[in-house]
């Protein structure tokens, strides 16, 4: 059967008419709206690549269904904030500052849920962080470098 789905992603209004309903809303980002920021690591939840926020809360996109998501704010990679003159979110910033990444494959996920940590207000020590980031992996094993970016944001 099929669906239509209207997503708020970074602010832009699209709906997606005639969608599969088992389409996944990482592929409704990747496949049909081209935003690619998003990525597929393992399509099962467990590495956290595909994190995007739902009205503001974390998810793995990869086990959303799109067509649960119909009406929410979507915020991805593409749609942080960016500084007039870098081009750059702060978090995005400080991964460069702190060398937070080596192939990068995992950065669009790993920032996304960071600014999920951010906001929920768990950057009280690094080991805080570590926990609340553990959803997130990086088989470079960046991730002293990434605590380390995050405690900058969050001081
Ligand atoms: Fe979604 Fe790995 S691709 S958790």
């Amino acid at each position: 059967p099929t669906v239509s789905v209207t997503l708020h992603v970074n602010g832009e209004e699209y709906t997606l008419a005639g969608l599969d309903n088992r389409t996944t809303l990482l592929d409704a980002l990747r496949e049909h709206l081209k935003q690619t920021g998003s990525k597929k690591g393992c399509g099962l939840g467990m590495c956290g690549a595909c994190t995007v926020l739902a009205d503001g809360r974390r998810i793995n996109s990869c086990l959303a269904l799109a067509a649960l998501y119909d009406q929410k704010e979507i915020t991805t990679i593409e749609g942080l904030s960016q500084d007039s003159e870098t081009g750059l979110h702060p978090l995005q910033q400080a991964f460069v500052d702190h060398d937070g990444f080596q192939c990068g494959y995992c950065t669009p996920g790993q920032i996304m849920s960071a600014l999920g940590v951010l906001q929920e207000g768990h950057t009280g020590s690094a080991d805080e962080i570590r926990e609340f980031m553990s959803g997130n992996l990086c088989r470079c094993g960046a991730y002293s470098n990434i605590v380390a970016a995050i405690s900058q944001v969050a001081q």
